[in-house]
């Protein structure tokens, strides 16, 4: 879609190249700070989520439905109009609520009061369905500089589809761009995603002979490899999903096995995505345990190579590592420490998930391994990092964050660490770096985030922490009495 030749995915020079790229991905080959300005006719399209530190203007999304009648939309428009308040990205729908319905999905920024006046208006020829902020932060809730974010999980279900670029509508350069029958199949899988919502079941998918093969060249050509480079997090947990999920070279796994599976390890879930989200959208979907994920097969005239992150990509680059309770939490905290953040430190997040998450190394019994599934679905650059011939460096936070992503070819450096529980060590002390007034705590009960910036927050969180250590003193003490018996 991008027409930018910086930014538009081109083919490797390598051969065999199957770059992960995440889409899932908040990696920079759109642009580590992919909430940028486009330009030309995507600006009606596609607009950044983030409010950078405007405290004046709100920035709101509101979903509302209209009849099926052609004035609804104009009369409803008029209203943002009349109330100057300025659109800056609008999508429609058809609502599954009501078939003869359709949903409006409207990005706007504006003064408070006349958002407020707006949504008062709007109430009385519409049907809202849904305002982020919520009628109650539009009053006041004392952290308005900073940009949104989703404090629960279904919030998710209002950025995951703002996708940056839609599976369906694909670059000069892909190989599947001449393909009819591919861009059709495309359309099909961008519609399931675009149609998820939290609790939904994420739709079983009947792939076509000629994806199961793609994804079967795939399987094969990787899984020589994991033996010798893949870590090995990544080595006991594969056979498990053998199990569970059919993983399996003639099969490709279905996203809803998988997000079951993922929930009973670690608590992850899976959400079907479209295409590309922005590093927010993504990082943020991290903070609750929610990875984004694509369901479509790459295009079969190239199995070893993709321009995109593709289902093969997802399942056997992340998938497996995902399933790992100490990555997930690593996970977790770095998408944690992007809510609310500034977009200079969103882009610096960016950077780290890409060496770590994609092409992060770590060291085990003395060897290189990979866990970055940026590299665990990429023979050739697999190969490539562990070759020896590599620039192999140290994760440190400070320095990686500044890293160039590379994008049309191998990196010019990897980030070795130590351990899972290393690198989140230094991605927690990188993230009390970062410039928030505010800390989040995650609430596992609830799946939504707390903001600690009063007191009262602060108490009710200590108040867990004792019960928590009441039972680490209660099994201590049960331990205790029956080593003595
Ligand atoms: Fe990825």
């Amino acid at each position: 879609m991008s027409t930018d030749p910086e930014t538009v995915a081109k083919k490797s020079d390598e051969p065999g190249s199957c770059r992960g790229k995440p889409s899932d991905s908040v990696r920079s080959e759109r642009k580590p700070n992919t909430e940028m300005a486009l330009n030309g006719s995507e600006t009606n399209q596609i607009l950044s989520t983030a409010r950078p530190g405007t405290c004046r203007k709100k920035a709101a999304t509101i979903i509302f439905t209209l009849r099926n009648e052609v004035s609804g939309l104009v009369k409803a428009l008029k209203l943002f109009q009349e109330k100057h308040v300025s659109l800056v990205h609008i999508e429609s729908r058809k609502s599954k609520r009501r078939d003869s319905d359709f949903e409006v999905f409207v990005d706007c920024d504006s003064e408070h009061e006349q958002l407020k006046e707006l949504t008062e208006l709007l109430r009385k020829h519409t049907e809202i369905v849904e305002i982020t902020p919520s009628d109650a932060a539009l009053r006041d809730d004392g952290v308005d500089c900073m940009p949104w974010f989703p404090k629960k999980i279904s919030d998710l279900d209002l950025c995951a589809n703002k996708v940056l670029m839609y599976g369906s509508e694909l670059d000069a350069d892909h190989p599947g761009f001449k393909d009819k029958v591919y861009r059709k199949r495309r359309e099909y899988f961008a519609d399931l995603a675009l149609n998820f919502k939290h609790c939904n079941p994420i739709p079983r998918v009947d792939y076509t002979a000629e994806e199961v093969r793609t994804w079967g060249m795939v399987f094969r050509e990787l899984n020589k490899l994991y033996p010798s480079h893949a870590c090995k997090e990544y080595l006991k947990n594969l056979p498990l999903l053998t199990k569970h999920c059919q993983y399996s070279e003639d099969n490709i796994p279905q996203l809803d096995d998988v997000s079951h599976f993922l929930m009973e390890c670690s608590g992850f879930t899976i959400r079907p995505v479209a295409g590309y989200l922005s590093p927010r959208d993504f990082l943020a979907g991290l903070a609750f345990r929610v990875f984004h994920c694509t369901q479509y097969v790459r295009h079969n005239s190239e199995p070893l190579y993709t321009p995109e992150p593709d289902t093969c990509h997802e399942l056997l680059g992340h998938v497996p590592l995902l399933a790992e309770p100490s990555f997930a939490q690593f996970s977790q905290e770095l998408g944690l420490a992007s809510l609310g953040a500034s977009d200079e430190d969103v882009q610096k997040l960016a950077t780290l998930y890409f060496f770590t998450v994609e092409f992060g190394l770590c060291k085990q019994d003395g060897k290189l391994r990979a866990y970055g599934a940026g590299l665990l679905s990429s023979a050739s650059e697999l190969k490539h990092a562990l070759s020896g011939r590599a620039n192999i460096l140290p994760f440190d936070p400070v320095l990686t964050c500044h890293q160039e992503c590379m994008i049309t070819t191998f990196q010019k450096a990897y980030f070795v660490a130590e351990s899972f529980e290393e690198a989140k060590n230094k991605m927690r002390e990188f993230a009390r770096t970062l410039k928030r007034p505010f800390t989040v705590h995650y609430n596992p009960y609830t799946q939504s985030v707390d903001i600690l910036k009063d007191t009262s927050n602060i108490n009710s969180m200590v108040k867990d922490i004792r019960h928590e250590l009441d039972i680490v003193e209660e099994a201590l003490s049960r331990l205790c009495k029956h080593q003595r018996n």
